[in-house]
């Protein structure tokens, strides 16, 4: 018999979604990926170089479980040069991708039973970290109204005695909206009257639109914010993110980290030390500025073709589409029109319960021409 936590364990869909556009490659079909949230680009040249020179000097030993300080420093200075922000670089603690930093805040924070506020859709692995902890994930239905996201007053109403703590993304995923300041500023003013924890998902903050990003550390200390290498630095498979803690915090995340993998991988932040080179920020910002084109080019078209996207994603590489227009069953609609058509984008049962079956995510992860021939073979399948 196996623990009941992993019965309660959701299966990811969009990989099963990409599992089925693989065999209908296979059988000779050819698909439009945008089911994945990956940056097709590839790892910038400098950190590629970085992690070459770190491997043949043969440094693949453990670091400290907090990570190099070098990189550390470096994370740190970060926010000062991009954010105009000071974080002691103490407080900065590099891990193996923001998923692990997730991780140990819900180890720190959370006892049996305890409750986590999340907004319901979200990034699904969250509520998996909280259930595995033995706390209880509680998603809240949001919806345009919010810009898809938590505010100070659906917190302060879905507070309980158990509740431990918040847990917000900015921008978000799947819905690529994120929490203005003023806003960002309600909800931590109300968390700490309400003696929990803010805990903020930032790994789309280098992928911001418009209004330039603006961090919660701007404003609050006491907050935990997570961030990776991922997804702003086109780094996934390195595995490499990190977390700025409050300081009186860090020890005890410290003692999680070493019991619980050691040390982030040693070549993966000697890599990253090449992310903060002007010559890799220029690399990293042109791929901003690409991405933002595909949105520009993405949400009209959607819209077009009859889907609702009522708030204008603003960061991250997402669109969170109603597909209500054309099914009330939007697993067998990507199913279909896979099937069909041969575009792979993913159901959104996969980021909660609320309206799911009425929602796809789109994720803008391939480039201008094959946006183009997607949005094609959707309009023609469609009509
Ligand atoms: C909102 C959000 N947080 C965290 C992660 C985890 O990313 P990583 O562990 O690669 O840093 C993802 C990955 O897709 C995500 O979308």
């Amino acid at each position: 018999m196996l623990a009941g936590r992993v019965g309660d364990i959701q299966p990811f869909h969009v990989m099963e979604v990409q599992t089925a556009a693989r065999a209908l490659e296979a059988a000779g079909r050819t698909v439009v990926h945008m089911e994945i949230g990956e940056p097709d680009f590839p790892t910038p040249q400098p950190v590629i170089d970085a992690a070459r020179a770190a491997i043949a000097g043969g440094d693949i030993y453990y670091t400290s479980a907090l990570g190099l300080p070098a990189l550390r420093e470096a994370i740190a200075g970060h926010y000062a040069d991009h954010y105009g922000i000071d974080v002691a670089p103490e407080r900065v603690i590099v891990t193996a991708g923001s998923s692990a930093a997730l991780l140990l805040v819900m180890a720190l924070i959370v006892n049996r039973d305890e409750r986590i506020l999340l907004a319901d859709p979200g990034y699904p692995c969250n509520r998996t970290f909280i259930r595995l902890l033995e706390g209880v994930p509680v998603g809240i239905p949001v919806g345009a109204d919010t810009r898809y996201q938590l505010t100070a007053e659906l917190i302060e109403r879905h507070w309980t005695p158990m509740t431990r703590g918040v847990l917000i993304a900015s921008p978000a995923n799947p819905t690529g909206t994120t929490i203005e300041r003023d806003e960002m500023q309600r909800i931590a003013a109300s968390v700490a009257a309400l003696g929990g924890r803010l805990i903020v998902d930032e790994i789309y903050l280098g992928l911001t639109y418009g209004a330039p990003p603006r961090s919660v550390l701007e404003f609050v200390d006491d907050a935990f914010v997570v961030s990776s290498f991922s997804k702003h630095f086109n780094m996934t498979g390195w595995r490499l993110g990190w977390m700025v803690a409050p300081a009186h915090h860090v020890r005890d995340l410290e003692k999680l980290a070493q019991n619980l993998y050691i040390s982030p991988a040693t070549p993966s932040q000697r890599a990253a030390l090449g992310c903060f080179e002007p010559a890799t920020l220029e690399i990293v910002e042109q791929r901003r500025a690409a991405f933002e084109a595909r949105r520009d080019f993405l949400v009209p078209a959607l819209r077009e073709l009859g889907f609702g996207v009522p708030v204008m994603p603003t960061g991250g590489f997402f669109v969170y589409a109603d597909c209500s227009r054309f099914t009330d069953d939007s697993d067998r609609f990507c199913r279909d029109v896979l099937e069909g058509a041969g575009v792979a984008f993913t159901p959104g049962m996969d980021f909660g319960v609320h309206r799911a079956r009425q929602h796809v995510r789109f994720a803008y992860t391939i480039d201008q021409r094959k946006l183009e021939e997607g949005v094609r073979r959707l309009r023609d399948f469609l009509s």
